[in-house]
């Protein structure tokens, strides 16, 4: 278990994170996640004592991390894949943690294993891929077998078999009884991964909720019907006070009445239904509806094809760097 309190964090005049108070419990996989900037990296660092709070504690299973007998053996961590001696092989890498840390050296080939990088155990890791470099962070996380797992960004770089590989070894890893923390930007893989989510938006806890919750208070959820027969379809549902909405495409929105409810209610008056569809948003909308006004950096939107062509012609990228507004202002 991870417990923070009151966690803070300020660089100069920048508060990274702001009185951030959660448990991270074990037994599930928590997703950790804020737009770019947040401080969700800033957190994880201060977890593991890499940096150390403004005000507030983390304390891991009741612990401080300098407590710790054996780090590496309670916490394992990715939270930078570059951060190892390139000059090393992967599996001198990992024999070096394993020795400084009492861990037996069976241990790195079984890891190694794990990870599957078996076949280039004795290669030097600054010649490995984005994905590989990786894979070689994840074996050092589980090179002590330890109960609580932090991961920032595992994903990033991987291959599609990669990403399934790691969202299953993180569900084994909580099903195991282990804390498993996980940041991502990739929210159709978190939703898939996460069971509990914690969001965050400059420095500020946002959510601390079951997925399914935070996905339930943070978008809409409708059923959308189409019907040969809108129009009769319309005063039946009015005729039981159901207020639906007619879209552009010809199909009908009701909030807040079931799916079961809708159909039987057209059963029942003989109206026929081409669709009858429960409509969940996913993931990726909950996160940006919730943290629209977190949203530190935006990006310029890209002026549509054929919008005209640039100042000068040709597609040089405008002053400042970016398409968008700016250029638009400046071009004109
Ligand atoms: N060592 C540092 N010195 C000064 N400012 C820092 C330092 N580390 C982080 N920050 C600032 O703290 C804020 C939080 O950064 P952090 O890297 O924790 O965000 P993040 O949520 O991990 O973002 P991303 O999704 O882009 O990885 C940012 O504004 C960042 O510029
Ligand atoms: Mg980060």
């Amino acid at each position: 278990m991870i417990e923070l309190q009151g966690l803070t964090k300020r660089y100069g005049d920048k508060l990274a994170v702001d009185g951030l108070t959660c448990t991270v419990r074990p037994g599930i996989v928590t997703g950790f996640l804020g737009p770019n900037g947040a401080g969700k990296s800033t957190t994880m660092r201060m977890m593991l004592d890499l940096d150390s709070p403004t005000a507030g504690t983390v304390l891991i299973d009741g612990q401080h991390y300098r407590q710790l007998k054996d780090p590496l053996r309670t916490v394992g961590a990715l939270l930078d894949a570059k951060a190892m001696h390139g000059g090393r092989s992967a599996h001198n890498h990992l024999l070096c943690l394993a020795q400084s840390n009492g861990i037996p050296r069976s241990r790195v080939r079984e890891v190694l294993d794990t990870v599957g990088l078996t076949s280039v155990a004795g290669k030097r890791s600054k010649g490995f891929s984005l994905g590989m470099g990786q894979r070689l962070g994840i074996a050092g996380a589980l090179l002590g077998d330890p109960r609580i797992l932090m991961f920032d960004e595992p994903v990033n770089g991987l291959d599609p078999e990669g990403i399934h590989w790691i969202r299953n070894l993180m569900k084994n890893l909580a099903s195991q009884g282990r804390t498993v923390f996980v940041s991502s930007h990739l929210m159709s893989e978190m939703a898939l991964t996460a069971e509990h989510l914690i969001v965050i938006g400059q420095g500020r806890l946002l959510a601390d909720t079951s997925m399914a919750d935070f996905i339930a208070q943070n978008s809409r959820s409708y059923v959308r019907l189409r019907a040969p027969e809108t129009e009769r379809l319309l005063d039946v549902l009015a005729g039981a006070g159901i207020t639906a909405v007619t879209t552009e495409d010809g199909h009908l929105e009701v909030d807040g009445t079931e799916a079961a409810r809708l159909g039987e209610l057209a059963a029942r008056h003989q109206l026929v239904l081409h669709e009858l569809s429960p409509q969940q948003a996913s993931l990726e909308e909950a996160f940006m509806q919730l943290t629209a006004e977190s949203v530190e950096y935006h990006a310029h939107s890209a002026p549509p094809v054929g919008a005209g062509a640039p100042p000068g012609g040709g597609a040089a990228v405008p002053p400042g760097g970016g398409w968008g507004a700016d250029w638009r202002k400046k071009g004109s």
